[in-house]
């Protein structure tokens, strides 16, 4: 597969996720984290599907597109490691949804990540609430949620708290 089949594939797939777990936690309170916002583009979905959510984003820079730039209320800026661990101050609520794309597509830099990434994730999602990622965590309390139909398993991992 060429990589551009393979990037259209990954797109493809997160954007299948997103719409299916959004209409799964169409009746559980709480906002929605967008851990790495990158250029912007699946924050951007995440505002259009769930327009009534507080967003909060979280990213070491903004790079994003001029028309997907959180208001800063709404905006963590620095390591993800450090921002999401303090973010209780102003995020009070468990989070409905935490949708992840930090990962460096190498095997051993996700599973450092994972390491730190899956405690803080453990904390902040709701009871219900679902947890979306580009890398397999490694979350007590959580089961892990079948993809939707046609996507290859590894590609990404969703998880719901217990
Ligand atoms: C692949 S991009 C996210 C793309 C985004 N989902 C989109 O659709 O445009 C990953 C982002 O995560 C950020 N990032 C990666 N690791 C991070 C870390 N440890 N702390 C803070 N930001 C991080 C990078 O700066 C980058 O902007």
């Amino acid at each position: 597969m060429s990589r551009l089949d393979s990037f259209i594939r990954r797109m493809e797939a997160q954007r299948e996720i997103l719409n299916s777990v959004s209409k799964s936690i169409h009746a559980l309170p709480g906002p929605v984290l967008e851990v790495g916002l990158g250029n912007g583009r699946t924050y951007s979905h995440l505002r259009e599907l769930m327009p009534e959510r507080e967003i909060f984003v979280f990213d070491r820079a903004v790079n994003a597109h001029p028309s997907s730039i959180p208001e800063d209320k709404y905006l963590f800026l620095g390591e993800v490691e450090e921002t999401l661990a303090s973010c209780g101050d102003r995020i009070t609520e468990p989070a409905a949804l935490i949708h992840s794309d930090i990962g460096i597509g190498d095997d051993q830099g996700n599973i450092e990540i994972a390491k730190w990434l899956s405690p803080l994730v453990e904390e902040r999602t709701a009871v219900g609430g679902i947890v979306v990622c580009n890398m397999e965590l490694n979350l007590s309390g959580f089961n892990e949620l079948p993809l939707p139909e046609g996507i290859k398993p590894g590609r990404y991992f969703v998880y719901q708290k217990s």
